[in-house]
């Protein structure tokens, strides 16, 4: 039996806790700063999970640490002991050596998890400080329940919190803006999400298992003369391009003034 403990049992901690518990073998401690939150998290995952002092989550085989990246100096501050297990922080900008300084007795995993975890359709990139070859492919085997979990060199780790960590967020306002285009056309809300969605799950879908580029794909839609290209050509008026190349340079920018 492995046990996993979870500082910090928000969004992006609460969303991998409760995927971990299915794991066979995993029992899960959860501590959070106002530990109802930690407590309604383990009555919804049920017997593999309980709510657990700080000492104890201290105690664990694997430590995520869940919470904002501002909050990290002073958590580690309040631990009474230095803790047993492997270190796993998700906080975006809070890079390796940082964190060794402050755990300077423990092994340390770096990831940067994404919403879709909770369903194992996550892409988390990962790199860390000092693994054997065994601790890694433990770990791996570990987070694959996430799905797809990749080892990279830290120096990428900022750009990729962007391109996987934010951009769910990014691609949900291009779909609510779609959707709201969409009621613009005389339909409802509600009947509109349902289409578009179901749109977005096949295009994905077509787009990972096709050897073109998403963009080949696009263009395969656009018939010469057709509407399909009359509206594209809009986007690209807009600025679409551009529009996102900003909105990736800002979460980017952000993400390195963290450190
Ligand atoms: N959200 C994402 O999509 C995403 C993606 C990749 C990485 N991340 C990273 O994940 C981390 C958490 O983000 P989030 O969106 O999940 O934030 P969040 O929902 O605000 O969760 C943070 C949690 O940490 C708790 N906390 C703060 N200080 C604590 C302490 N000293 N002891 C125990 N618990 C404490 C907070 O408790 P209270 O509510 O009681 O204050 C809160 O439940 C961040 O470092 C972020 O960079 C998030």
């Amino acid at each position: 039996m492995i046990t996993i403990s979870f500082i910090g049992t928000g969004h992006m901690g609460g969303s991998i806790a409760t995927i971990l518990s299915k794991l066979k073998d995993a029992r899960l401690l959860l501590n959070n700063r106002h530990q109802e939150k930690a407590i309604k998290l383990a009555s919804s995952i049920g017997d593999k999970a309980k709510a657990a002092t700080l000492e104890e989550a201290l105690n664990a085989d694997y430590i995520f640490i869940g919470v904002k990246p501002s909050d990290m100096d002073s958590l580690i501050a309040s631990f009474p002991f230095a803790p047993k297990g492997i270190i796993v922080s998700m906080a975006a900008g809070i890079n390796l050596k940082d964190l060794e300084g402050k755990l300077p007795n423990n092994k340390i995993i770096r990831i940067m998890p994404n919403t879709p975890v909770i369903i194992g359709k996550g892409m988390t990139p990962y790199c860390f400080n000092n693994l054997s070859n065994k601790e890694e492919q433990d770990f791996i085997s570990l987070l694959s329940i996430t799905g797809k979990v990749k080892r990279i060199e830290e120096k990428d780790m900022d750009a990729l919190s962007v391109l996987t960590g934010s951009a769910p967020a990014y691609l949900d306002y291009f779909l609510d803006a779609l959707i709201k285009a969409g009621t613009k056309l005389g339909l409802s809300e509600e009947e509109i999400q349902d289409y578009v969605l179901t749109m977005a799950e096949g295009t994905i879908a077509l787009d990972l298992a096709s050897d073109k580029s998403p963009i080949e794909l696009g263009k395969e839609v656009c018939s010469p003369g057709g509407s399909t290209i009359e509206g594209v050509m809009k986007m690209e008026e807009g600025g679409i391009y551009n529009m996102m190349e900003e909105t990736v340079q800002a979460s980017y920018q952000k993400n390195k003034k963290m450190k």
